[in-house]
């Protein structure tokens, strides 16, 4: 089955869709994006989605003339023309393609573009073992609840996570933690579950939403919490949350070991609260 592409009201095979070289997001990184998964073939908090990528849009003073219900259905259309069992949908807006100058151009029509490629979950064996992270410094902008293609600081602080033997790598600013590099970021103290809290210093991440629900649901103390780098080491349970990690647990953070070093029960009753949710 093929992976395609949807660009500006065009399909066609992801191999040969093609935008502008003066594209803004080429040349400025000028647009958002959204990362969206299907289980079972349903696409996974599509609204949702939808929603935020309006909401990052909104930040950034960029204005399309399709319609959230319009967005759906192009997904929605996309998802069935890859005929993929799972499909890994990406959709990126940028303020569209014009001469290079700071300045926002007049009259240009934004680049809406959707890939939807196969989707390689993580193996089965992650999950049970557990991953470890790293922290670097949070050297991003001041809004980070932006779902920016601006993502140099990410992408340096993944590699680095990689290149340490890690997973991914966690954000401090100001000695707190607040997300990884591409998920968001979850500690048990005891009973209590804590995330940081929404604001611009994190990406309200619908993974994340959602197993806050699932666990207030279950009767979990679910708390959203500034957690200092100082506390997270001393957490009994650390675990990241994101459209490609789902629920993942965290076994060592900078070389130490996380409460007994081995995935812990708080996080195994999210994971499969989580699952059951999407089976
Ligand atoms: N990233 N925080 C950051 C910085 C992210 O990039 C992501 C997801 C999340 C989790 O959000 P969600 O649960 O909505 O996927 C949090 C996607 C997967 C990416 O950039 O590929």
């Amino acid at each position: 089955m093929p992976n395609i592409a949807y660009v500006n009201g065009r399909w066609g095979h992801l191999a040969s869709a093609s935008v502008s070289v003066e594209d803004r997001g080429f040349q400025f990184g000028d647009g958002v994006y959204e990362l969206i998964r299907t289980y079972h073939g349903t696409v996974f908090h599509l609204q949702e989605h939808i929603k935020r990528l309006y909401e990052s849009l909104k930040q950034i003073e960029i204005s399309i003339k399709e319609t959230p219900l319009r967005l759906e259905q192009i997904v929605q259309s996309g998802v069935k023309k890859s005929g993929h069992s799972e499909t890994k949908i990406y959709i990126q807006v940028t303020r569209g393609a014009a001469p290079r100058l700071h300045s926002f151009p007049k009259g240009v029509r934004p680049t809406l573009v959707m890939t939807f490629r196969k989707l390689d979950p993580l193996s089965p064996k992650i999950f049970n073992k557990g991953v470890a992270i790293i922290s670097v410094e949070d050297i991003r902008w001041g809004l980070c609840n932006v779902k920016s293609l601006n993502l140099l600081p990410n992408l340096l602080a993944r590699e680095h996570a990689l290149r340490s033997g890690a997973f991914e790598a966690i954000f401090v600013r100001d000695r707190f933690v607040w997300e990884g590099a591409g998920s968001n970021l979850f500690a048990v103290f005891g009973k209590k579950v804590v995330t940081p809290p929404v604001g611009h210093y994190l990406l309200s991440g619908i993974t994340r939403e959602v197993v806050l629900a699932l666990g207030k649901k279950m009767g979990l103390k679910m708390s959203e919490a500034k957690i200092s780098l100082a506390a997270l080491y001393r957490a009994d349970e650390v675990f990241l949350t994101g459209t490609t990690v789902e629920v993942l647990p965290v076994i060592r953070l900078n070389e130490k070991q996380i409460g007994d070093g081995r995935s812990g029960t708080m996080t195994a009753r999210l994971y499969e609260a989580f699952q059951n949710e999407v089976s």
